[in-house]
């Protein structure tokens, strides 16, 4: 499906974005390793995590709705059932990396695979600890790929840097080790997302965490029961970010966001638009699971500086440089982003996608870097037409950047927002006044 964006005058009003994608998935993955039933209001419904209820259920679980809860059947770690074909995560690369932690304490045989995208993301940065915990698994080219079979087994605890701070390897790892023997510790030079940590937490497991000079250091030892949580999820700071950007760069905007996860680890797009000077503002704080939450009001923000992003700042922003970059078109100077290199291994190379993309609709001021990208601002913009790769996200960087477009922006292949955020279109309709 194609979209036409055209230029509008301003963007308004009030939202409520869809639930976050990352605590969504981990209601159910790790609901499922509890004693018993947990709820979850607010369960994002998008193709990612539809996929994690599916997959989930082949597993033996039982997941059901009702009047807009969602409730999982939780079954211990040792109530999975061997599934009867194979596994298809679809796009989700947060599944498979967190579902191969769990069956890596299984006993039984399992293979999994995904669409297109996900059989081109590497998988050896979770199986390989996988392995050197007991667990017995291979993957197409030389263990890289899917599809993989997985047998598990008798686990050991290991000690693990996560270079790449990479929150789905430090997730399969801290699952596995619930299912392992001794302590099982992750070192991440640099913080990634903490959900998996915060929920085992509440849930009861044995898990501790340290904050050092040379980072942030995990720790979860097994044979703790775990207790069911009951959970309100809130909005995701990522489907947040781009109606954050759209009224910064539309003249005469002001929107209010409401429920936003502003966790430090993943609130990095806000707070560094607020150094290059937007008008952002957070109110109303308060916590929910574990976790912080504001509403926000974004302003149109004329006279915002360029940048310079570290690779320490990426973790907190990962999936928000894109959309990063698209806003320094907006910004007087020259914005440089380092140490993104995990951007080429999302569900598309995002560094590519938006370089090649900015020059279809015109820009010339950007250039593509091994691990990020140098963009030139202030700069109008034409518009054309775009590819999305079929990556949600960059579906929706350059819709909102079709908002300022002399001539609007096509976006090829823009149904794939299904994937993290369904309502995209609708919600963008609303606050849009031409
Ligand atoms: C996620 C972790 C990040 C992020 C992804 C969701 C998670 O991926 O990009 O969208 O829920 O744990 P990496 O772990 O590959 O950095």
């Amino acid at each position: 499906m194609e979209i036409k964006i055209e230029k509008v005058k301003k963007v308004e009003g009030e939202l409520r974005v869809p639930s976050d994608k990352s605590i969504s998935h981990r209601t159910v993955i790790i609901g499922s390793l509890a004693n018993g039933v947990s709820t979850v209001k607010h369960f994002l419904k998008a193709g990612d995590t539809l996929t994690t209820i599916n997959i989930y259920r082949k597993l033996g679980v039982q997941i059901d709705e009702s009047q807009g809860l969602l409730f999982i059947h939780g079954i211990n770690l040792t109530g999975f059932k061997e599934p009867q074909d194979v596994l298809d995560m679809g796009n989700s690369g947060t599944t498979t990396r967190l579902t191969f932690g769990i069956l890596a304490g299984q006993r039984f045989f399992s293979c999994i695979t995904g669409d297109e995208s996900l059989r081109k993301r590497p998988m050896k940065r979770v199986l390989n600890p996988l392995k050197l915990m007991g667990a017995h698994v291979d993957a197409r080219q030389k263990g890289e790929f899917l599809p993989s079979a997985i047998r598990g087994g008798n686990l050991r605890g290991i000690e693990y840097l996560n270079e790449k701070s990479s929150a789905q390897v430090k997730s399969a790892i801290l699952l596995a080790g619930l299912y392992a023997q001794r302590k099982t510790a992750v070192i991440e030079p640099i913080m990634s997302r903490n959900h998996t940590e915060n929920m085992l937490k509440i849930m009861g497991a044995n898990i501790k965490e340290k904050f050092t000079e040379g980072g942030y250091t995990v720790e979860i030892k097994g044979g703790n029961e775990l207790k069911p949580i009951d959970i309100n999820v809130p909005a995701d700071p990522s489907s947040a970010s781009f109606f954050v950007a759209a009224a910064v760069i539309v003249p005469n905007s002001e929107i209010l966001l409401k429920d936003v996860l502003v966790n430090p680890t993943r609130d990095g797009f806000f707070r560094k638009l607020k150094q290059m000077g937007a008008n952002i503002e957070y109110i109303n704080h308060r916590e929910e699971a574990g976790e912080p939450v504001v509403d926000i009001i974004a302003k149109y923000s004329p006279d915002m500086k360029a940048t310079t992003v570290t690779k320490e700042e990426v973790p907190s922003m990962i999936d928000e440089i894109p959309l990063l970059a698209l806003v320094a078109t907006q910004a007087h100077g020259e914005t440089i982003i380092h140490g993104a290199r995990e951007l080429r291994v999302k569900e598309s190379d995002r560094i590519k996608a938006t370089v090649e993309n900015l020059k279809r609709i015109g820009v010339d001021t950007v250039e593509e870097l091994e691990d990020g990208m140098i963009i030139k601002g202030k700069t109008k913009i034409k518009g054309g037409t775009i590819d999305s790769y079929k990556d949600h996200r960059i579906a929706m960087g350059f819709s909102i950047i079709g908002l300022i477009c002399e001539e609007g922006i096509t976006i090829k292949d823009a149904d794939c927002v299904y994937i993290s955020y369904p309502e995209f279109y609708d919600h963008l309709k609303k606050v849009t006044k031409s």
